[in-house]
C-alpha cells in the first residue's frame, strides 16, 4: 500500500492496516481514553457513533470495590470493542477483577499505572506503580495469567524523573501486550506540553504496540505525533470533551485523508441536548448533575453564548435545560 499525502502530510501506509494486540484485532488505530467521571455509557455512545471500530474504554474501576460488587460491569454488544481499565495494587485482587471484566465482555484489560490523583497514588495505585516497578510487574503477570484477553498498560514517563525506558521493557517482558504512553511525568500532572520524543524512544525499544497519548486534539496533531514517534496508534483524552466526534474524525483522516468539518454552534447545541437526554435516561437526576460539565464543555470557546452556558449550569431540571437548548437551536436554525 502506498503512502498518500494530504495537506502536505504523508499518512504512513501502516495506519490503514489493522492493529494486532495479542489475540485482538483492532480495525482502528485511534482509541478513546478512559476518563474517570466522564466515559460512562452516554459519552461512549456519542464517541462510538462516529468511531464504530475504535477501542473505547469504560471508566477506570477500583479492582477491590469492583470485586465487592459496588459496581457491576455490563458491556453491551453495541459497545464493542470496549476495554475495562482497572487500578489497584494487589496482584491477586486485580487478577480476580480482571476475570470479572472478561466475563462481562471486555475485549482487553488495561492496567492503570498513570493516574496522578493523590486518592489513587496514596493507595499505591495509578502512577505510584512507577515507583514500584517490581509490584507493577507482579500485577501484569498475575492478570495475564488468568485472562485470555490481552492485558495492556497505560502509564506516564515517570514519577518525577523519566524512568519509562526501563519500565516499558519490564512491562513487555511481564506480559503486557500493548502500552499506552501519556508523555508527561506524574509530577507534571496535566500541565505543560506532552513530550512525544519519549514515545518515539519507547516505540523503538518494544515489540508490542505503543499508543501515543497526550495533546492529540485534532487530525493534524495525530499525524504530527505519528510521524514523529512511529507509534502504532493514538489515544485521545481531553480533546473529546465537548467534541465526542474527535476520535472518529482522526480515524477518518488516517484511513482516507478526509477532514471532517469543525462543529458548528448548532452541532454543539444538538450534541449537548442529546448528551443531556442520554444521561437523564441512564442515570436520572444524578445524570442531570453530571450533564452540567458536559454542557459547559460543549459551549466552551463560544464567546457569544456564555450567558446560555451559565443558565444551563444553574438549571434545576430537565425541562428547563431542554427549553434553553431548544430556544438556542431554534435561533441557530433561523440564522442558517
Ligand atoms: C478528568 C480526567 C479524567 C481522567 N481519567 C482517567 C482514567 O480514569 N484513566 C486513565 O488512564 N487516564 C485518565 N485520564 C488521563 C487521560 O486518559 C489522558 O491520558 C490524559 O488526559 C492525556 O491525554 P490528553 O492530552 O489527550 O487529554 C483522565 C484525564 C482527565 C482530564
Amino acid at each position: 500500500m502506498a503512502e498518500f499525502a494530504v495537506a502536505n502530510r504523508a499518512i504512513p501506509a501502516y495506519l490503514q492496516t489493522p492493529l494486532q494486540v495479542g489475540s485482538l484485532t483492532l480495525h482502528s488505530r485511534v482509541l478513546q481514553s478512559p476518563l474517570a467521571g466522564i466515559s460512562d455509557r452516554s459519552f461512549r455512545q456519542l464517541v462510538r457513533r462516529s468511531a464504530p471500530q475504535s477501542l473505547i474504554f469504560a471508566e477506570m474501576a477500583h479492582a477491590g470495590l469492583q470485586l465487592e460488587g459496588r459496581d457491576r460491569w455490563q458491556f453491551l454488544p453495541s459497545e464493542q470493542p470496549i476495554g475495562a481499565q482497572l487500578f489497584g495494587h494487589q496482584p491477586e485482587v486485580l487478577a480476580a477483577a480482571a476475570q470479572q471484566a472478561e466475563a462481562a465482555g471486555a475485549v482487553c484489560i488495561d492496567l492503570n499505572m498513570g493516574c496522578p490523583v493523590n486518592k489513587v497514588t496514596r493507595k499505591r495505585g495509578g502512577s505510584a506503580l512507577l515507583q514500584e516497578p517490581e509490584l507493577a510487574i507482579a500485577i501484569v503477570q498475575a492478570v495475564a495469567a488468568v485472562v485470555r484477553i490481552p492485558v495492556t498498560v497505560k502509564t506516564r514517563l515517570g514519577w518525577e524523573q523519566v524512568t519509562i525506558l526501563d519500565f516499558a521493557r519490564q512491562l513487555e517482558d511481564a506480559g503486557a501486550q500493548l502500552l499506552t504512553l501519556h508523555a508527561r511525568s506524574r509530577s507534571q500532572g496535566y500541565s505543560g506540553q506532552a513530550d512525544w520524543r519519549w514515545i518515539a524512544r519507547v516505540k523503538s525499544l518494544l515489540s508490542i504496540p505503543v499508543i501515543a497519548n497526550g495533546d492529540i486534539n485534532s487530525p493534524a496533531d495525530a499525524i504530527a505525533c505519528l510521524q514523529q514517534t512511529s507509534a502504532d496508534g493514538v489515544m485521545c483524552g481531553r480533546g473529546s470533551l465537548g467534541n465526542p466526534g474527535l476520535v472518529g474524525a482522526i480515524d477518518r483522516y488516517l484511513q482516507t485523508g478526509a477532514l471532517t468539518p469543525e462543529l458548528t454552534l448548532r452541532d454543539r447545541l444538538q450534541l449537548a441536548r442529546e448528551h443531556l437526554l442520554l444521561l437523564w435516561e441512564d442515570k436520572g437526576v444524578a445524570g442531570l448533575l453530571q450533564a452540567r460539565k458536559h454542557l459547559s464543555w460543549y459551549l466552551a470557546d463560544q464567546p457569544d453564548h456564555q450567558d446560555l452556558r451559565q443558565q444551563l449550569l444553574r438549571s434545576e431540571n430537565l425541562s428547563q435545560s431542554l427549553d434553553l437548548l431548544d430556544a438556542a437551536i431554534a435561533t441557530e436554525n433561523l440564522l442558517a
